[in-house]
């Protein structure tokens, strides 16, 4: 298959620590509010945890090996706060910044940019026990993270990420409770949202004192399809894209909160705007799947992963299914011009004001198995990211300045309150014995970047 992307278009694959690395004690790290998560009952499916995970924190090297094989220019991974900084604030453990200096030198030796988000969701244990992101202060502890780690890789790692996926911290750890920290604060969220964007904007800053470069975030995002031409789907429709991304994205990209939102925000919002507007060297989108939104009355409840926990009652929309597009294995749909359309939207919504668009994450999971010859088939997976590749294609036709994809994920891993049971991986993971075997679409992707760099 060959492509219409641009020679230097950059390919990678993206994890995050707590869902690979495991080693969660010894090695001098701190709690997470994922360990603690796990260790309620009924939380993660089968009472899964990350404790072990891919065991990544060992076996990196051969995790590096495959990435090198695989062909890929960049490696997206996260670093553990609590394994750099235990308690969040103050004192460094030596040990957990060495583990990262070692990833990234290897990384570098493969001829692999490094990649480096700082916050995937495994917020230090004693800075959620201080009041977590509901905390101002919480912000200017990314910060000061920030700087620790920066001023440690800034001079190899090759983009960063303050943050991944805010609104989904906001949302699912915070309003619903179907993530760590698992808080149900319902419409009372709307600080965390705020802290996490000053702490965006305040890690990018404390970077760039740090002399790193190219910076960004990885943000998800989706259209939003009303489920009727009904003028109350179309309301509800732009209710919930407002809260599901323009919330989030506009801050960053117009230092401007949507309206409405700026006196439910804590702290002097103008002066905040200001540092949660420093302008980005890029900026990431998560997708996906589109979401189709109805206003709220007699039709289906669906938990479609913008949607995961108990909802809050009196929502002004509701989820519906989307029919006519293939589901995978874990429910969500398939649609990959709705990759096209949600680069398009940035591009237009932002106009000058965008910086060059990366996708950051983009993948399926399907309940993957291993046959008779040790061989793992996984033809939809191949045809989703063909299909996700050729979207981007045709938004760069259109005008978008899409620079990467990333494939989520390298391996098959912890997926959060589902536990180990959906699987992401180009790579299958055999957890007991943790041995890797590359799926079909690992050779494909690898075909695919050999055919690429030879044009
Ligand atoms: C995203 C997360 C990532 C992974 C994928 C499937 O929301 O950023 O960690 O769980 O979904």
């Amino acid at each position: 298959m060959m492509l219409n992307l641009p020679n230097d278009f950059l390919f990678g694959v993206a994890t995050a620590a707590y869902q690979i690395e495991g080693a969660v004690t010894g090695h001098g790290r701190g709690r997470s509010v994922w360990d603690t998560f796990c260790e309620q009952p009924g939380r993660v499916k089968n009472g899964d945890t990350g404790a072990v995970a891919c065991d990544h924190y060992h076996r990196y090297r051969e995790d590096i090996g495959l990435m090198s094989d695989l062909g890929v220019g960049a490696y997206r991974f996260s670093i553990s706060w609590p394994r750099v900084l235990p308690d969040g604030t103050g004192r460094v453990n030596p040990a957990g910044l060495d583990f990262y200096d070692r990833l990234v030198d290897a990384l570098c030796q493969a001829e692999i940019a490094p990649v480096a988000t700082l916050f995937h969701w495994d917020l230090p244990q004693s800075l959620e026990d201080a009041g977590g992101w509901l905390s101002r202060d919480t912000a200017y502890r990314l910060a000061e993270y920030a700087t620790v780690v920066g001023e440690r890789l800034g001079d190899r790692v090759r983009m960063w990420l303050p943050l991944n996926e805010p609104v989904v911290v906001t949302m699912f750890g915070y309003a619903t409770g179907y993530h760590a920290p698992g808080r149900q604060l319902g419409f009372e969220v709307l600080p965390v949202a705020h802290h996490l964007l000053l702490g965006h904007g305040l890690a990018v800053r404390a970077l760039r004192a740090a002399g790193c470069q190219q910076i960004g975030i990885a943000s998800n995002h989706t259209p939003v399809w009303p489920a009727s031409r009904d003028s109350a789907d179309v309301i509800a429709a732009e209710t919930y894209s407002t809260l599901a991304n323009w919330l989030f994205a506009d801050p960053i990209l117009l230092g401007r909160y949507p309206e409405g939102f700026d006196a439910a925000m804590p702290g002097p919002v103008a002066e905040d705007l200001e540092v949660i507007s420093t302008p980005l060297d890029w900026f990431g989108i998560n997708y996906y799947q589109p979401a189709v939104v109805a206003t709220p009355g007699e039709g289906e409840h669906v938990g479609t992963p913008v949607a995961g926990g108990v909802p809050p009652p009196g929502l002004p929309f509701e989820l519906r299914p989307l029919p006519g597009h293939p589901v995978t294995d874990f429910g969500w749909s398939v649609v990959p011009d709705g990759l096209r359309e949600i680069l398009m939207t940035f591009t237009e919504r932002y106009g000058p004001r965008v910086p060059p668009l990366y996708v950051t994450e983009s993948g399926c999971s399907y309940h993957d198995v291993v046959d008779g010859s040790g061989r793992v088939a996984d033809p939809d997976r191949i045809r989703y990211h063909e299909a996700h590749l050729r979207a981007v294609g045709s938004a760069l036709e259109s005008g978008a300045d899409v620079r990467g994809y990333f494939v989520w994920s390298l391996l098959d891993n912890f997926e959060w309150a589902e536990g180990f049971r959906e699987r992401f991986g180009l790579v299958y993971v055999d957890y007991p014995t943790q041995r890797r075997i590359p799926k079909d679409s690992y050779h494909w992707f690898r075909e695919l970047l050999k055919a690429h760099a030879a044009r």
